[in-house]
Parts: C-alpha cells; structure tokens; sequence
C-alpha cells in the first residue's frame, strides 16, 4: 500500500477529484469565508443537509466541473488545534478513500495563534494514520487509493513540515503493521529479522542476540520467560547517533517485545488470549520510532532495546515459584508467569542503565489494571524523575497522544517483598496492579532518570476513530518521537 503523499501547493490542481473546504460549527457557518478565494460553495444546501460544521463532520457537495467540493467541519473557530486538523484530515481521508487525487484548504482554518509549520505537518500525519488499512489475508480488501492530498495554501513553503508529518504517519503505521501480523507468523526471530531489515535500510546500527547469547548476556528474566516456548528468543538494540554530534547525551527506549501472551503456565482464559499478539506493541512502537530518526533527525544519540520471546506454557516453562536471575544481578521469584513483561523489561533496563544515559524511556502493554485505571485511550506515565516525566507528558501532549500521569508510592513497595529471593514479580491482587507494576520496574533503573509508559489499553482499538484504526494503534510512536527529536 502506497502512502498518501501530501504537497504544498498555492492553488487546486486542475486534476483535483475531491476538495475539501473547512467549515466551523454553528451559526456562523453561513458567514464563514474560508471557501471564499478558492471555491464558492453552496452553503444552502449544507443547511439543508442538517452540516453543522462539528469537529470531523463531512458533507459531499455535488460540484459543477468534475470536482467534488467536500465540506469538512473543524468545530469552533477559535479552537481548532492541531488535534482538530488531524482528526478533519482523517475524516476527508475516509470520505475520499476510493478518489486518487484529493486537495484541500484545511490550513484556512488555521486560527492566528497556531503554528502554520506544525498545522501542515499535523495534517499529514492526520492523512497518513487515517489512510492505514491492514489487507495482508484479506482477499477481498480495498485498500484507501488516495495517492495525493494537495495542501492548498498561499503562504510560505510548507513542504518540509508535510513531509515530516508523512514520514511520522509511515511510523506510526510501520508498528500498527508488526502488531497486526498474527503472533503465528511474527515470531520473536521474524521481529528480530525485520528490526535488522528497517536497520539496513534506513541508517541504524543494529545488534541481534540469539537464545544462546541472551543465556551468555545473564539476561535471566528474558531467558525465563522465553523457557516453555519452541520459539527462541530475541534482544534486539538498535543504535541511532546524530550527524555530527559528538558528546550528545544518550537517551535509550525500551520495548516490551512479547510476540504472543498465553500467560505462561499461570494460562489466561480463552477471552483473554484472544488480542495476545498486541503484547509486541511496546516494542513496535520503539522499533517504528527508531526507524523514522535518521529522515527526521535528533539531537541526541538514541538507543532502542527490545528484549523479544513469546511466553508459552510446556514442560520447560518457568513454574510459579522459580527464581530467575536479572541482569542486574537481582533475583526476583515467578509467582505468576502471566507478570512476564516486568521480567524481560528488568534485563532491558538493567541494560539500559549501564551505559548512564541521559534518561530512559520504556513502553509496554503491561497491566490489566492500567485498563481499569484509565481505560483505552488514555496510557499511564510513571517515573523516578519528575522533569523526564513532565517531558514525556509534553511530548505526548504535543504529539496529540493521551497520557496520564500515574504515582509510584513507596508505601506499596513492600508488595513485592519475597520470602524467598529480591522481589516477588506480582503484588497483592486488585491492588494498584499498575503501580506496583512500575515500582517493580524502578528496582531495575539503577536510579537514572526513568519513564514508563503503560499501553496496555491504547495500543489496540476496537473501531476505527478518526485517524485510529481498529487493531493495533501505533500507540506511543509520536509520542516517543516528538520526545527525542526535541530532546534538550
Ligand atoms: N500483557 C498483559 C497485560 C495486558 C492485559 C495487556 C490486557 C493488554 C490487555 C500482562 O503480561 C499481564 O498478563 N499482566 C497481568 C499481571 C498480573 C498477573 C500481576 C495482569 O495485568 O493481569
Ligand atoms: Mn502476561
Ligand atoms: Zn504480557
């Protein structure tokens, strides 16, 4: 599937199949004047359709000369956000999907204290994300066919922001795809080959440990839950350093990289097996990151650990009960093996942590109890620094991602104390199961300045949404990209 490429322009080309016009809600829909120098629309016949101009409303208007004019609602005139351009753009994209060349005057709507640059780049990533459809074992699929969406716009040269915005959709897009693709053919060694082909193409120094290497690593919470598969497992660190930036400080993401979650021998039920494959998406996200930071660039040298396994029950599988041995030299008891996330992330961490690094960021699809807490749109951020932490939440705020910050209360420590080893890896049940989920984490920063983003909800939908499509989201990838390409 091709992605959408949008361009700048200063008029609609001749060959434009679709325009979209901006329109705002309400009673001033009649006297807006954003289709004026472009396209006279008939506003009587919006009315007549019942168009308000709401936030990602559509209406086809039947065009004189081969172009369909489509009305695109942005909501109030002096809210429109940058999330207000995604989410119009989105609902232009699904409007068009059939049509090859669209354009649109979105950017008119633009209120004067917005940033033109960001709007534009906001647009293509609107366009880009909405564009996605997964066909791979579809045999009846129709995939969108827009090939150009033409910014219509007088002003300055906006073509770097929209291939900028493009080239973050593509990233987005690139995890939704790895999460998507059943457990049964994305296997921890087919992961580990795909990082290594996107690392050959775009400019990333890759390194890929086999089973026998992660056992020679000491990587013992990754070995341990890999233990009952028939699949080996993978780590899998990619390396991106700035052009001519020697000396910049090192930021490392790391990803929960479980290709399918059975719970291990402490099995989830059928229900809750069934969306397992999405138990990569941390990993996807900081792979799909990574892969977009040498076209987009960064200030800073940024490293990407993916510590990848399936966790499946078999009579070589971990027991409840059984210690394992953390990279960093911690013994934590298996007291449920379904608790396998906090394990491989514990060696992705440790590794993290020994190279000092300016701060380090982890993603997973970690707890159920982050889906109590705050639901499916909406991911935990956890912390052992404050300013890391405001950071991600700006970035994920710009980035147009939902983050909410969760606490890391001391108190609720003693819940991982084990009678036998270092840490338990499970504390007492239906008790601030995120939490103590992320307290488990901070015994393996080594106290550098550390985030945690807990997806577990967002990095699936179940419908398609604006420019979310149902399946896997792509969840944390703008965020984490907003993150270090502005990291100071
Ligand atoms: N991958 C799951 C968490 C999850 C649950 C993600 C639902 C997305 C949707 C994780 O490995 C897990 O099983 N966590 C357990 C931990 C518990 C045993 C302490 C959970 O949250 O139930
Ligand atoms: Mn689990
Ligand atoms: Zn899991």
């Amino acid at each position: 599937m091709p992605p959408i490429t949008c361009v700048a322009a200063s008029e609609v080309p001749v060959d434009t199949e679709v325009l979209a016009v901006p329109f705002v809600n309400g009673p001033r829909l009649a006297d807006w004047g954003g289709a004026g120098p472009v396209v006279e629309v008939d506003l009587g016949f919006l009315e007549r359709q019942g168009f308000e101009g709401k936030s990602g409303e559509v209406q086809v208007v039947p065009g004189e000369d081969g172009t369909a004019v489509m009305a695109v609602g942005v909501g109030e005139a002096d809210e429109v956000s940058l999330e207000t351009l995604r989410k119009a753009t989105a609902a232009v994209v699904k409007a068009a999907w059939k049509s090859t060349r669209a354009a649109t005057t979105l950017l008119d709507a633009v209120p004067p204290g917005v940033d033109r640059t960001a709007a534009a780049a906001a647009v293509a990533e609107g366009a880009g994300m909405a564009a996605y459809a997964f066909g791979t074992y579809k045999s009846d699929f129709s995939p969108c066919r827009l090939e150009h969406l033409v910014v219509v716009d007088g002003s300055g040269d906006l073509a770097p922001a929209l291939q900028r915005g493009g080239r973050v959709a593509a990233a987005v897009c690139l995890a939704r795809d790895l999460v998507n693709e059943p457990a049964g053919a994305l296997t921890p060694s087919r992961l580990a080959e795909v990082a290594t082909e996107i690392a050959e193409r775009e400019g990333l120094v890759i390194t890929v440990l086999d089973g026998a290497a992660i056992a020679a690593e000491r990587l013992g919470g990754l070995a341990g839950v890999a233990a009952g598969s028939a699949e080996p497992p993978r780590l899998v660190e990619l390396v991106y350093e700035p052009p001519g930036e020697s000396g910049a400080p090192t930021v490392v993401l790391v990803g929960k990289g479980i290709t399918f979650d059975s719970g291990g021998l402490s099995l989830k039920d059928a229900e809750g097996m069934m969306t397992m494959k999405t138990d990569m998406s941390g990993a996807a996200a900081v792979l799909a990151t990574m892969s977009a930071l040498p076209a987009l660039g960064a200030p800073v040298r940024v490293v990407g650990i993916l510590p990848i396994t399936e966790n499946m029950p078999s009579g070589t599988a971990t027991r409840p009960g059984d210690v394992l041995r953390i990279r960093n030299g911690k013994t934590v008891e298996v007291l449920n093996t379904d608790a396998e996330g906090r394990l491989v992330l514990a060696d992705g961490l440790s590794l993290a942590a020994e190279a000092a690094p300016a701060a380090i960021v982890d993603v997973a699809t970690l707890t159920g109890a982050q889906v109590v807490a705050l639901g499916r749109k909406i991911a935990g951020l956890m912390g052992n620094d404050e300013d890391l932490v405001q950071r991600v939440q700006d970035a994920a705020e710009r980035a147009g991602e939902d983050v909410w910050p969760l606490p890391l209360p001391r108190q609720y420590r003693s819940q991982l104390d084990s009678d036998v080893a270092d840490l338990k890896n499970i504390g007492s049940r239906g008790q601030a199961g995120a939490l103590v989920a992320g307290l488990f984490l901070q015994e393996f920063v080594d106290g550098v300045p550390w985030a945690h983003l807990d997806i577990a909800g967002p990095a699936r939908s179940d419908a398609n949404e604006g420019y979310v499509t149902k399946g896997g989201t792509g969840f944390a990838v703008r965020t984490l990209l907003e993150l270090v390409t502005s990291f100071r």
